[in-house]
């Protein structure tokens, strides 16, 4: 018989990975903060829990998909949370992008409590969690990934093992490094070629046909150039990141100069009020400085 699972935080990302699990024909239990988030789920078969710890005392292997550190924090350690509601041997898997800090100070905790916590963030947005494209970057006991891989398999095309909850979360962090700076270089090659009179979608297919040619720069650059901001991913989570991997660098000691200029560009962009947009709005902050627009 198939596991238990149970899935909290049913937002943009959470959501359509939640509905894979449930198409795979795992009985699944979900709970998020925003009630009417989880309506299309339990019309498809989903039961809901009133706290997440109700759900995790329904399942063997508990998911969490959140904005942050301090809402993974308050959801797994909380007195109705996670850890308290799990069973002996149970497994909470964390999808979301938070601090190396936090992810290695939660397995520990539950080490003392008879379960277990893997970090499993995750690459690629809407699209590839809702078709089960999305790359694993799975952290943490060999003997809880071995139970859980099989439903792992129903999110991501591929995977990759980490002995330690921590490198699965730095490793994350480094591929949100390069989201942020190739954002920040392509928005300011962007204006710098309106400026200059050189037409955008020309330098987009210049880039497509060399060796710096990347699909985030043609998606995005479409998406900037036709003025579509709709968010996929929030501009203030990629602030997050960029903050969690500047954070994570400085405790490594290890220099990141471009990471601490993308933080200052992002930051600039979240006093603008530009928060809740894409995180490619933030070319805004790079066309009022120059007085023009890309499209
Ligand atoms: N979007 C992407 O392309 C993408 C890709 C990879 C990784 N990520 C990462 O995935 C995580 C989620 O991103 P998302 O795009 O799915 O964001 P989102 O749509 O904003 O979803 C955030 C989720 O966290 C919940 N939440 C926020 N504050 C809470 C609180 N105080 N207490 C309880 N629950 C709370 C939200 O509940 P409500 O519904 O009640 O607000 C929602 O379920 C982030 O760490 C992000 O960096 C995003």
């Amino acid at each position: 018989m198939e596991p238990n699972i149970s899935f909290i935080g049913l937002g943009f990302m959470g959501e359509p990975m939640a509905a894979r699990i449930l198409q795979a024909g795992y009985p699944l239990a979900v709970h998020n903060r925003t009630k009417e988030k989880a309506a299309r789920l339990v019309q498809k078969g989903a039961v809901w829990c009133d706290s997440p710890g109700a759900a995790a005392q329904k399942s063997e292997i508990v998911f969490t998909m959140v904005s942050n550190s301090e809402v993974l924090e308050e959801i797994s350690l909380h007195k109705n949370g996670i850890l308290a509601g799990l069973k002996p041997g149970g497994i909470h898997i964390d999808t979301s992008t938070v601090s190396p800090a936090l992810t290695q100070r939660l397995a520990g905790e539950y080490s003392t409590r008879d379960s277990f916590f893997l970090h499993c963030p995750v690459l690629g947005s809407i699209p590839q969690a809702t078709d089960g494209t999305l790359l694993l970057f799975v952290g943490g006991e060999e003997k809880a990934f071995n139970r859980a891989e099989p439903v792992l398999k129903t999110l991501g095309s591929k995977m990759w093992r980490f002995e330690k909850v921590e490198q699965a979360t730095h490793t994350k962090l480094l591929c949100n490094f390069f989201i942020a700076t190739m954002i920040s270089a392509l928005t300011q090659a962007l204006v710098f070629a309106r400026k200059a009179s050189v037409n955008p979608r020309q330098f987009l297919e210049i880039l497509a046909n060399s060796a710096l040619s990347a699909p985030m720069y043609q998606t995005k650059g479409a998406s900037i150039i036709e003025r579509n901001f709709k968010p996929r991913f929030f501009l203030e989570h990629m602030f997050k990141d960029i903050n969690l991997l500047v954070d994570a660098a400085s405790a490594l000691g290890v220099s990141m100069p471009s990471g601490e200029i993308a933080q200052a560009l992002f930051s600039q962009a979240i006093g603008a009020g530009l928060a809740k947009e894409d995180y490619s709005s933030v070319v805004k902050i790079l066309e009022r400085i120059a007085g023009v627009r890309v499209s």
